[in-house]
């Protein structure tokens, strides 16, 4: 396995739509795959899009919860990661929630991005197996950002407010001074 360099905002890669991979089984994916996991472990990401690594394909991966309704699905090669070939996003809720997110494409930053809540996704997994789960919260939120990769989208490009972009350590040396008071599990450490 190898590391892949990563992609950092600014380079035309992050902002080209990225292409439909024709069969997801091929050598070459599937090596793409396990390199993309790699990377994002010792990055210590918890998604990464092909793009992320100068590759213009339609293939995430990520780290997240099993949700509801997907306890029968298919466990992948690279379990707990999941990774996703032409992946679709059905929104199954309109409304949006703030939450913090991070890049590994865009370093020392979080912004606070809405995002839809309940999610359905689909896509088919390197081994040919098609993947459909219902996702919601950080979960829903994980896969949205990494789609959006796919699309030439970056999270600053979603956010609504951007004085709420900010630096993480900034934003932790003000999280670490107040008293407890977020308590939803996310904590903008995480760079996707
Ligand atoms: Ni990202």
């Amino acid at each position: 396995m190898t590391l892949l360099k990563i992609a950092r905002m600014g380079h035309p890669v992050l902002v080209n739509r990225a292409e439909e991979i024709p069969d997801p089984t091929t050598r070459e994916i599937r090596s793409l795959v396990e390199n993309m996991v790699e990377t994002m472990m010792d990055a210590q990401g918890v998604g990464l899009a092909a793009p992320q690594v100068h590759i213009g394909k339609r293939v995430i991966i990520f780290n997240a919860p099993k949700g509801r309704g997907e306890e029968d699905a298919p466990e992948t090669d690279f379990a707990p990661v999941t990774a996703l070939i032409n992946p679709v996003i059905d929104i199954l809720e309109e409304e949006q929630e703030l939450g913090w997110e991070g890049c590994l494409s865009i370093p020392g930053l979080t912004g606070a991005v809405p995002r839809y809540t309940r999610i359905r996704y689909k896509g088919m997994s390197p081994t040919g197996q098609s993947i459909e789960r219902e996702a919601t919260g950080f979960h829903a939120r994980v896969v949205q950002h990494e789609c959006d990769h796919l699309d030439g989208i970056l999270y600053t490009m979603r956010m609504t407010d951007l004085s709420m972009l900010s630096f993480t350590d900034e934003l932790q040396r003000r999280a670490a001074d107040a008293v407890e008071e977020d308590d939803d599990g996310e904590d903008g450490d995480d760079e996707a």
